[in-house]
């Protein structure tokens, strides 16, 4: 039996990203086969034509799940009795950049879309950003939505996960399932943390089982650290089929139950001693309805530690870039 429809708003409908992951998030692979949607689009004038063809594309589908889709200019419309949103429109970065350097020109329309959110949302929807530098646009998003949970907002790290897994299945030439309870600290930038101290491999520590702790410290960690700049010197274009791939495992992980995952989050109460302000990745375990925890447990060697402190100490001064921005 088919459940009530959910209302989804995606940002920046007419992207590379979005064109890879609308027609998902339609066919039923996001939120399941018994799970109807109701798509809204949030654009940009300038790229409103763009989204129309998008649209016709959609409607060429003639999706079962998809009931109705709106496309629009107006983040009040846009987020009217949203269930849940994905907040992907914001400038990539280019060659040479790195993300943290779109935080002028990008931050400022979290401002206007959190106020929106929280006017109009459902209170118990869920937002994930996905914009880079998305952990401090999720801060400013967070900032403006006092109504809604701090727990209910999401930046992804997914990506960073996934790319970590593929990385040390490769090199211990295991099956990319078999790399578990992997987690990326911090920061969806250059300075973020997969770990290389908690992470198993087939139940066992990753250390025991890669026994190169030379590779892992530098090959593993700045290969993941700098993939996304390395898909943007080949393709000319930021990741875009990748990364809507890891939106559609982050929001399933997010409503799943009893699953490890990783995501940026609102670091407030965290077990870890990272400041209390910041939305930072940690490991998490999701809870059933949206809900998780930050997993408690997990140890930090000394090289894990100083890291993990560069991160933070990243993150803090991206808050700082943003405060004007922040209530
Ligand atoms: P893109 O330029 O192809 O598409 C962005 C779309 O957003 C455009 O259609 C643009 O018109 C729209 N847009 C811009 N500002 C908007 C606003 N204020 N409201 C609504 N729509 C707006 O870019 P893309 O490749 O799809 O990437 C989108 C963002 O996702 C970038 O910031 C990129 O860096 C980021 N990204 C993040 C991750 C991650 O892992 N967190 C991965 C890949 C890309
Ligand atoms: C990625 O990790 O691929 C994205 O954040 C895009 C980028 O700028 O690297």
């Amino acid at each position: 039996m088919l459940k009530s429809p959910m209302k989804v708003v995606i940002t920046g409908g007419a992207g590379q990203i979005a064109y890879n992951l609308l027609f998902r998030i339609a066919s039923g692979e996001m939120l399941g086969l018994d799970q109807p949607i109701i798509m809204s689009i949030l654009e940009i004038p300038s790229s409103m034509e763009a989204l129309e063809g998008v649209h016709m594309e959609l409607q060429d589908c003639a999706y079962p799940l998809l009931k109705e889709v709106i496309l629009t200019t107006s983040a009040e419309e846009a987020f009217d009795g949203a269930d849940l949103a994905i907040l992907v429109g914001a400038k990539p970065r280019g060659p040479g950049m790195e993300r943290k350097d779109l935080i002028t020109e990008n931050a400022k329309h979290f401002v206007s879309q959190g106020a929106a959110i929280n006017k109009m949302a459902n209170k118990n929807m869920r937002v994930f950003v996905v914009g880079n530098p998305c952990n401090t646009n999720c801060l400013v998003t967070m900032h403006h939505c006092p109504d809604i949970d701090n727990s209910q907002f999401f930046a992804m790290t997914q990506l960073d996960c996934n790319r970590s897994k593929y990385q040390i299945a490769t090199k211990v030439s295991c099956h990319v399932d078999d790399v578990t309870d992997m987690v990326i600290w911090g920061n969806h930038s250059s300075t973020q943390v997969p770990d290389i101290f908690n992470t198993k491999v087939n139940g066992k520590p990753i250390r025991s089982v890669v026994k190169d702790d030379s590779w892992l410290e530098n090959e593993f960690i700045q290969t993941v650290q700098k993939r996304g700049a390395a898909v943007i010197k080949a393709r000319g274009k930021s990741s875009a089929a990748s990364a809507a791939n890891a939106i559609l495992d982050s929001i399933r992980n997010i409503y799943s139950t009893d699953q490890h995952f990783t995501a940026g989050v609102c670091s407030k109460g965290n077990p870890y001693g990272v400041d209390e302000d910041l939305i930072f990745s940690f490991p998490l375990m999701s809870k059933g309805d949206g809900k998780y925890e930050i997993r408690k447990g997990f140890e930090f060697d000394p090289f894990l530690e100083e890291r993990i402190k560069l991160t933070e100490k990243e993150l803090i001064e991206e808050r700082d870039m943003v405060a004007h921005l922040l209530k």
